[in-house]
C-alpha cells in the first residue's frame, strides 16, 4: 500500500469508526468506544436461534471455563435442534435429498479445524474439532471425514426430519429439481467468545445452502471466510450466501480491517461494502457479519435488513438487529 493509499484508509477508517461509535451507543449499545475495562466473558452468534446457543455457552463461561469449550457446546444446541432448519438434524438437504453438513472452529492459539461435505454425524463441530486436535491437518472432507468421525466414535444418525424432506419434495415438484442454487435458506450458526482468561474462540456450523447441488460447499468450513480469530485482535464470522462471503475472504478481511484500527461494526460494513463494490450484490441474496474485538466489542452489518444476532454477557441475553453497510 503506498503511503497516500495508507493515509486514505486510515482516514476512511476514523471516519467509519466515528460514526459507527454514535450509531452503536444509540442503537444496540454493543459497539461503541473501547471499554476501559475489557468485557468479559461474552459470547455473540447469528440469528435468533443464537440465543439458546449463547445460554449453553454461557453457562461454561460463566464458571471460567475457555471460549474453546463454550463455543462447541453452544453451536451443538443448534445442531441438534430440529426446528432449525439450516444446521445440523433437520437441515435442508440438498437437491438429492442428501443432508450435508461444513463446519469449523477455531481457538486462540489460532489452531483450526473443518469438516465439510460430511453426511450422517449430529455434531460435525465436534469432528472439526476433533480434526485440529488429532491430526496434523485442517480440513477433512466427505467420505474421508466421515470415516474419521467413525473411527473415533462418533455414530451414524439419519439428518433428514420428515419435514425437511417433505419441503425437499414439494420444491422438487414445483421446480423439478432445476432450480439448483436453491431457497434463501442458509441461516449458519456462527458463534465467538470471550472467556474470564481474555482468550478469543470461534465455531461455525451449517448445513448450508438448501437444495445446493451435490458436492457444494460454502463458506462455513473455510478459515477466513465463515470464521476467523486472531486471539490478539478479535474474531469474526458470518452467515447467508456463502459464494459471496468466499469470493472476498469476508472474515478474514474484517479481523484485519480491526487489526488496522476499524471497529467491530466499521470493519463488519466494510467487509459487506467489499461485496457490492464487487458487484456481487445481485439484490436477492443476503450476508450477515458478526464480529467481536479483544475489548468485547460487538459489530455486526448485513447486505439486507432482517440479519439478527444474539449477544450474553454478565449482564443478561439480547437478540438484536443488524444494521444494514
Ligand atoms: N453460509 C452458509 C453457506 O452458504 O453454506
Amino acid at each position: 500500500m503506498s503511503i497516500e493509499s495508507r493515509r486514505e484508509f486510515l482516514r476512511k477508517t476514523m471516519i467509519g469508526a466515528g460514526a459507527v461509535s454514535l450509531a452503536s451507543l444509540a442503537g444496540s449499545g454493543c459497539g461503541g468506544d473501547p471499554p476501559a475495562e475489557a468485557r468479559r466473558p461474552l459470547v455473540v452468534s447469528t440469528w435468533r436461534h443464537g440465543l439458546a446457543a449463547n445460554e449453553a455457552a454461557w453457562e461454561l463461561l460463566e464458571a471460567g471455563g475457555r471460549a474453546l469449550d463454550a463455543v462447541e457446546a453452544g453451536v451443538r444446541v443448534s445442531e441438534a435442534d430440529p426446528e432449525v432448519r439450516s444446521v445440523g438434524l433437520g437441515g435442508a438437504p440438498d437437491g438429492e435429498g442428501h443432508v450435508t453438513l461444513d463446519a469449523c472452529i477455531m481457538d486462540q492459539r489460532g489452531e483450526c479445524g473443518a469438516v465439510a461435505f460430511l453426511e450422517h454425524i449430529l455434531h460435525p463441530i465436534s469432528v472439526a474439532r476433533m480434526v485440529m486436535e488429532k491430526t496434523p491437518h485442517v480440513m477433512l472432507v466427505g467420505s474421508g471425514a466421515l470415516d474419521f468421525a467413525l473411527a473415533n466414535g462418533f455414530e451414524k444418525t439419519n439428518l433428514l426430519t420428515a419435514e425437511a424432506e417433505a419441503k425437499w419434495r414439494q420444491w422438487l415438484l414445483a421446480t423439478s429439481g432445476r432450480e439448483k442454487t436453491g431457497a434463501a435458506n442458509h441461516d449458519t450458526i456462527g458463534m465467538l467468545a470471550i472467556d474470564e482468561q481474555g482468550d478469543l474462540s470461534g465455531a461455525c456450523t451449517t448445513s448450508g445452502l438448501a437444495y445446493k447441488l451435490r458436492g457444494r460447499v460454502g463458506d462455513s468450513p473455510i478459515i477466513g471466510a465463515g470464521l476467523y480469530v486472531d486471539n490478539a485482535v478479535g474474531a469474526a464470522c458470518a452467515t447467508g450466501r456463502g459464494e459471496l462471503v468466499m469470493k472476498t475472504l469476508g472474515t478474514f478481511l474484517i479481523v484485519e480491517l480491526m487489526r488496522h484500527g476499524a471497529s467491530p461494526d466499521e470493519a463488519c460494513r466494510r467487509a459487506i461494502g467489499r461485496i457490492d463494490e464487487r458487484g456481487w450484490n445481485d439484490g436477492d441474496a443476503q450476508v450477515g457479519y458478526l464480529a467481536i474485538d479483544k475489548s468485547g466489542r460487538v459489530g455486526a452489518s448485513s447486505l439486507r435488513p432482517g440479519f439478527q444476532y444474539a449477544v450474553r454477557d454478565g449482564s443478561g441475553d439480547n437478540l438484536l438487529d443488524a444494521q444494514p453497510a
